[in-house]
């Protein structure tokens, strides 16, 4: 480990959703100056950086990840003066800002695209992925787009298709053509120049497509309740490699500025294949997203075996980093519960590496149930009823007891739960025991202990049900022992001793290290 950490290797980042986490100006809609009144209670929470998904100009088809201006601000998150107000508000608390980058496509009501489809020989008709049409009319391959249908939208004016990774009005910019890749570059550079400490880079495994256009594969194991997407293997479509060039020229970009800035690639990807998003002699990503602990069986062995697996295939000097929950995944306290949630909280911000967290899961929040008219993500209307829609986990953060839950004085565009008591931050900080206060323990501790934040990880046990594995630094031990069944459970390494740190009961802990894990506990003790 470095002497020098840099602040994103020891830092936590928390993901909010501008959406629904402050409304300051009754739409309904969170906003910049929202953010910025909770700046204080995010300071308090102990967390080091955070990510805001996109705040650009967009025509919202798909919730700000339809960009229509890479260098401007859309007028329901406010105005590029809040975010200067942001930006130094934050810093003056010691908090960084990321910002969300889109690379792979525009909006379709981006001016580059209203040009690209003027006519086949606009300037700018190469900016988009163009195609004819195969001999029988139709698009020309087999490739699905992520939402569903094919990933090819007719354009009857210019007789073309172009090519879609997510929805038609989210148009694939062509990355093979240099001009691209400076306009790209420049927006990054705008955020810098206004202090943005970093970028959060979205489906950066779909920046290239193989340019032969060949089909995909079929997937043979996929079944028609999975998303339509699945149907294929993305070989043609996903992960080629072009997309490593790209990345490091946004490095490049990145380490031109000032301070450590940081790039974060969101790429779903097997470990293997994730390594190479490091990037030659690390020039890619400084943390390449590990969402793994989302889709691991949520049990002792196969998270020990992740971690083991994770650790071991990091290139030389690659920072790892893990990731609990998102504005696309189902939310972690619905997927293994409220008991377990705590554990994956210990788990999460005692592991090596830069943890992320997602807004309201500090307070445990579920995955709320959408009516059918409350529909709002583009992905269930056009694949209804697999569960796929991601407006559950979208839905407004719940600051306190008052109308609309403190999130806004309007009625909010994502409905609340229809009942959350316990769920808010302002009971559960009057609880002393609440998941709101062990974020908060689990959050003090890891910065007062450069052992957790930046120590070395070893494994020392795991069987179905308890993972035990210390972190070291210089002559510290920590011990970090979980329990993942819902039964009282004695330690295998009983004979090691030491002082309890912290138990997710969050009750006084005993003196010595105690044999016994309660059921559904988590303890960290400093070994002697
Ligand atoms: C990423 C975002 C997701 C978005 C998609 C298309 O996966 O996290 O929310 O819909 O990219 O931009
Ligand atoms: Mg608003």
């Amino acid at each position: 480990m470095p002497d020098q950490s840099k602040w994103w290797q020891s830092g936590v980042i928390y993901q909010v959703y501008p959406r629904s986490f402050q409304d300051s100006d009754g739409d309904g809609i969170g906003d910049l100056l929202g953010i910025l009144a909770r700046l204080d209670y995010l300071a308090e929470l102990g967390i080091d950086a955070i990510w805001i998904s996109p705040i650009y100009p967009s025509p919202m088809a798909d919730f700000g990840y339809d960009v229509a201006d890479y260098q401007g601000i859309h007028p329901s998150f406010g105005t590029l003066d809040d975010f200067d107000r942001l930006v130094a508000a934050a810093h003056a608390r010691s908090i960084r800002i990321v910002l969300d980058f889109v690379p792979n496509h525009s909006s379709n009501q981006h001016p580059w695209f209203t040009e690209s489809r003027s006519g086949r020989d606009a300037p700018r008709r190469d900016w988009y992925v163009w195609r004819d049409a195969a001999a029988d009319g139709g698009p020309p391959n087999n490739w699905i787009s992520e939402f569903g249908g094919s990933a090819w939208s007719w354009d009857e004016a210019t007789g073309q298709y172009y090519y879609h990774a997510y929805l038609p009005e989210q148009p694939d910019l062509n990355w093979r053509n240099p001009q691209i890749a400076a306009a790209m570059l420049d927006a990054l550079r705008f955020w810098f120049e206004r202090g943005v400490d970093g970028f959060r880079v979205d489906a950066i495994h779909h920046l290239f497509e193989d340019e032969s256009l060949q089909d995909n594969p079929p997937n043979p194991e996929w079944l028609p309740t999975m998303s339509p997407a699945r149907s294929l293997i993305r070989t043609r479509t996903m992960d080629q490699p072009e997309v490593h060039d790209a990345i490091m020229a946004m490095r490049r970009v990145a380490d031109s500025f000032p301070g450590d800035r940081v790039m974060i690639g969101e790429a779903y990807l097997p470990i293997t294949r994730l390594m190479a998003y490091y990037g030659v002699d690390l020039g890619g990503f400084q943390l390449p997203f590990n969402f793994h602990l989302m889709s691991t069986a949520w049990n002792a062995q196969a998270v020990s075996t992740l971690v083991e697996t994770y650790e071991a295939a990091l290139p030389a000097g690659g920072w790892p980093n893990w990731v609990l929950g998102n504005h696309d995944r189902s939310r972690v306290a619905s997927r293994l519960g409220p008991a377990q949630a705590r554990i994956a909280a210990m788990l999460l911000l005692t592991l090596r590496g830069t943890p992320t967290l997602y807004q309201g899961d500090e307070i445990g929040m579920t995955d709320v149930p959408i009516a059918p008219e409350r529909v709002r993500d583009p992905w269930e209307k056009r694949v209804p009823g697999l569960g796929l829609g991601r407006d559950p986990v979208r839905t407004p953060m719940q600051w306190d007891e008052g109308t609309h839950a403190g999130f806004s004085s309007a009625e909010p565009w994502l409905p609340l739960p229809p009942s959350f008591e316990g769920f808010t931050v302002s009971s559960q900080l009057r609880q002393p025991d609440s998941m709101l206060q062990l974020y908060r323990k689990l959050l003090r501790l890891r910065r007062a202990e450069p052992t957790l934040s930046v120590g070395g990880y070893r494994a020392v046990s795991a069987d179905e049900n308890v993972l035990v594995f210390e972190r070291f630094h210089q002559q510290r031990k920590l011990r970090i022992a979980l329990n993942f069944d819902d039964h009282a459970k004695t330690l295998p390494d009983a004979d090691a001793t030491g002082h309890i740190l912290l138990s997710s009961y969050l009750d006084t802990p005993s003196a010595t290290s105690s044999v016994e894990l309660r059921p559904s506990e988590g303890v960290i003790t400093e070994l002697d």
